[in-house]
């Protein structure tokens, strides 16, 4: 079985030091850093915004994974590409044109990525497989860290493989919420690719240890 890449998630850390946040990540071997950007209404909860990820852009050697809990992600894609965002990822169930906005993401140089919370059907994305460099399924409704995983949504991963090779494409599958040592096999085992870990890694003593787990 192929190792996932791991995407410890600054939702966790000290939000009066993400720079630390940043070195930890890059010492635990974690390949990529998670960076969840809540508005306040599309998710009960609020983050930060862009000049955040400007400023911890230069501390930091991981790949920038933008997950946009927002409404009207179409006004906020490119303040994140000028920012350093890697891969762009917003909610299927928060965006109406979602064609458009995943072009217009690519047009910024960037990687695309589409976001389903645990109620919504992969078959609701379909249309928009072709377009994508990542899916981000949910495993629990998002807006908060340390939440337990919905195992119904391993159904989903195995799902978007089935599709995946059916349709001869190439997005990477993410799961984001309720990762830890426990959990995450199971996930590993539906075809994760990305496993994104907000409290498991952030409690964790030692991170390089927690990570290498992980991977399995
Ligand atoms: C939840 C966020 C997740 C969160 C995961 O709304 O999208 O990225 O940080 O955190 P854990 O791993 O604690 O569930
Ligand atoms: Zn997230």
């Amino acid at each position: 079985m192929k190792k996932p890449i791991i995407a410890p998630s600054v939702l966790s850390a000290d939000f009066s030091n993400f720079a630390a946040a940043a070195a930890v990540i890059d010492a635990s071997g974690a390949e990529w850093v998670h960076l969840d950007v809540m508005d306040g209404k599309f998710v009960p909860n609020l983050t930060f915004g862009p000049k955040m990820v400007t400023d911890l852009r230069p501390k930091s050697a991981g790949i920038f994974d933008v997950h946009l809990m927002a409404y009207e992600p179409d006004r906020l894609a490119e303040q994140f590409a000028r920012a350093g965002a890697d891969y762009i990822t917003f909610h299927a169930e928060a965006a109406v044109h979602s064609h458009r906005l995943l072009a217009d993401i690519h047009k910024l140089g960037k990687k695309a990525g589409i976001s389903i919370v645990p109620s919504t059907p992969v078959s609701y994305i379909e249309p928009l497989l072709p377009f994508l460099d990542l899916v981000l399924v949910m495993a629990v409704d998002p807006g908060f860290g340390g939440q337990e995983l919905i195992p119904e949504c391993l159904e989903k991963v195995k799902n978007l493989v089935r599709l995946r090779e059916q349709q001869k494409l190439a997005f990477l599958i993410s799961v984001d919420g309720g990762i830890n040592e426990s959990t995450a096999r199971g996930v590993r085992e539906a075809g994760v690719d990305v496993l994104v870990t907000g409290a498991a890694f952030f409690n964790a003593p030692d991170k390089a240890a927690l990570v290498g787990r992980l991977k399995g």
